[in-house]
C-alpha cells in the first residue's frame, strides 16, 4: 500500500502554520482622536482641510474602534483569524511637547492581551501615515531628526508590546508616504515637492533601520519587518521606450525602497532619473548600513499592477517630468477603478525572491473595495470573495514557484477611512454602517473563515 497522500484535487492548501489574518489601521478605524492625550496629527489637519478629502469625511469616529475593540476582537475570533495586523497610532503615544504618553500605550496593551487571549497573533505596524503634527511642524519626513524621534516611540513601543507582537512592521507603505504625502499632495500633509518627497524617503527608511534597531534592543528576539507596496510594472509593448518608461516606474516604485532595505544601496538608475529632482546630498555615511537592518520579514501589500509606457502622461505622483503614459489594464476593476490582475501578486512575490534572495514574505495588505450594502441582514460581496480567490489561487501558485510565503493579510478587517476617498470606499470584510456602528459580516467574511479553516481555497 502506497503511504503517499493522495494528490489534493480539489483544495489549493497552503504550508502548515500559514499565517490567516487581516489588517486595520489605527486612524481608519480607531475615531477617539482626542481620548487620553492623544494629540493630532497631520491626517486630521489634513481631513480637515476643505476639498483635501472625499464629502469632507475625517477619521473623528471612524469606526469607533478605540471604544468598541472588545467586540471587535471577538468578531475576529468569530471569523477564525490567526493574525490580525493593526497600527499604533504614534500620537497617542507621544505626548504633547515630547516624551512619552503611556495611557496611549494603554490601550494597545489591552488590545494585544485581548488578541493573545483570542488565540489571534499581534502584528503591530507602527507608522500607518499619522505623524503628529507638531512633528511636523518641525518639517515632518523632510527632517533628519524625525527619524530619531520614530525611533525613541519604537523603543517605547517595544518595551511594552515586544514581549507578545509577533511580527512588528516599522512602515506601511513608505512610497505613499513620501511620494502622495509630499510630492502629489493627495495625502496627509499635502506637499508638493518631489525634492521633498525624495528627502522624506530617505528620512522613513532611515526611521525604519533605527526602529528595527531599538526594536531589538528592547527584545532581542523581536522579529522585524516592513511592508512595502510593491506593484508589478509592465511596459506596454516591448519596445526600448515602452521598457525604460517600465523600468523608470518600477525604480520608484519599488526599487528606490527594496534595494536600500535589502542591498544597501540606492539604485544607481533610480538616482540618475531623479538628478532634476535632488542631488541626494540628504544620504549620510553609514545610513544605508543602518537602513539595511537583517529582515525577519518583509510585507508586501499588493492590489494591482501598473501598464506604462513611453509618452505623455502625468506629472504626478512619479517625478518623470510627464514623460510616462499610464495605460489601462484589460479586464475587470473594483470599486476604486483598480484592474483585478492577480498575475501581478505572483510575479512580485517571485520577483523579490529571485532579486534580493529567498526570505521570509507575508502578503500583508490584499483585498477590494466595492459598494456593499446590508440587504436583510446580509452582505452579499460575491466580487470581493472572486478577488481574494484568484489573489490567494496567486499566492499558492508562488509558493509553488518557490516563494517562502508566511502569510496573507485581508485588507481590511472592517470597512474603514479610506483616506482621501473618505468613507465612500469599503474594503471590509465586514460591514460597518456609520450612523450606528453596527458590524454585519459581510459574505466574502464567512467565505475567509471557511478558507481559514480548510488552510486553502477551492482549486
Ligand atoms: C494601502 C494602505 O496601507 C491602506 O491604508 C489602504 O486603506 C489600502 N491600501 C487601500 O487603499
Amino acid at each position: 500500500m502506497s503511504t503517499l497522500a493522495a494528490p489534493e484535487t480539489t483544495t489549493l492548501r497552503f504550508p502548515p502554520g500559514f499565517w490567516w489574518g487581516a489588517a486595520t489601521a489605527a486612524y481608519q478605524i480607531e475615531g477617539s482622536v482626542d481620548a487620553d492625550g492623544r494629540t493630532p496629527s497631520i491626517w486630521d489637519t489634513f481631513a480637515a482641510t476643505p476639498g483635501a478629502v472625499a464629502g469632507g469625511d475625517t477619521g473623528a469616529h471612524a469606526a469607533d474602534h478605540y471604544r468598541r475593540w472588545p467586540g471587535d476582537v471577538a468578531l475576529m475570533r468569530s471569523l477564525g483569524l490567526g493574525a490580525y495586523r493593526f497600527s499604533v497610532a504614534w500620537p497617542r503615544v507621544r505626548a504633547a511637547g515630547g516624551g512619552l504618553n503611556a495611557r496611549g500605550l494603554d490601550f494597545y496593551d489591552r488590545l494585544v492581551d485581548a488578541l493573545c487571549a483570542a488565540g489571534i497573533r499581534p502584528v503591530a505596524t507602527l507608522y500607518h501615515w499619522d505623524l503628529p503634527q507638531e512633528l511636523e511642524d518641525r518639517g515632518g519626513w523632510r527632517h533628519r531628526d524625525t527619524a530619531a524621534c520614530f525611533a525613541e516611540y519604537a523603543a517605547a513601543a517595544g518595551a511594552r508590546l515586544g514581549d507578545r507582537v509577533q511580527l512588528w512592521n516599522t512602515l506601511n507603505e513608505p512610497w505613499c508616504s513620501a511620494f502622495l504625502g509630499y510630492g502629489a499632495g493627495v495625502h496627509a500633509p499635502g506637499g508638493a515637492s518631489y525634492a521633498d518627497a525624495l528627502r522624506a524617503t530617505h528620512h522613513l527608511l532611515l526611521a525604519h533601520g533605527l526602529a528595527a534597531q531599538a526594536l531589538r534592543r528592547a527584545h532581542p528576539a523581536a522579529r522585524v519587518g516592513v511592508a512595502v507596496n510593491a506593484g508589478t510594472v509592465r511596459p506596454v509593448t516591448a519596445s526600448a521606450a515602452d521598457r525604460d518608461a517600465a523600468r523608470r516606474i518600477d525604480g520608484l516604485l519599488n526599487r528606490l525602497f527594496l534595494d536600500p532595505l535589502l542591498r544597501a544601496a540606492y539604485p544607481a538608475d533610480v538616482q540618475a532619473d531623479t538628478a532634476p529632482w535632488t542631488d541626494w546630498s540628504f544620504v549620510r555615511d553609514g545610513d544605508l548600513a543602518t537602513i539595511a537592518q537583517p529582515l525577519d520579514a518583509l510585507g508586501v501589500n499588493y492590489y494591482q499592477p501598473d501598464l506604462v509606457g513611453a509618452g505623455a502622461g502625468p506629472e504626478r505622483p512619479y517625478p518623470t517630468g510627464g514623460t510616462v503614459a499610464f495605460h489601462p489594464v484589460p479586464g475587470p476593476v473594483t470599486g476604486m477603478g483598480w484592474p483585478v490582475d492577480p498575475t501581478g501578486l505572483t510575479d512580485m512575490l517571485v520577483r523579490i525572491t529571485r532579486d534580493y534572495g529567498p526570505l521570509p514574505l507575508f502578503v500583508t495588505e490584499n483585498g477590494a473595495a466595492y459598494p456593499d450594502a446590508v440587504d436583510g441582514g446580509r452582505v452579499a460581496d460575491p466580487e470581493r470573495v472572486d478577488y481574494l480567490h484568484r489573489h490567494l489561487a496567486a499566492a499558492h501558485a508562488a509558493i509553488g514557484r518557490g516563494v517562502d510565503l508566511r502569510g496573507y493579510f485581508v485588507w481590511s478587517l472592517l470597512d474603514n477611512f479610506e483616506w482621501a476617498f473618505g468613507y465612500a470606499q469599503r474594503f471590509g470584510l465586514v460591514h460597518v454602517d456609520y450612523a450606528t456602528q453596527r458590524r454585519t459580516a459581510k459574505d466574502s467574511a464567512r467565505w475567509y473563515r471557511e478558507v481559514i479553516a480548510a488552510n486553502g481555497v477551492p482549486r
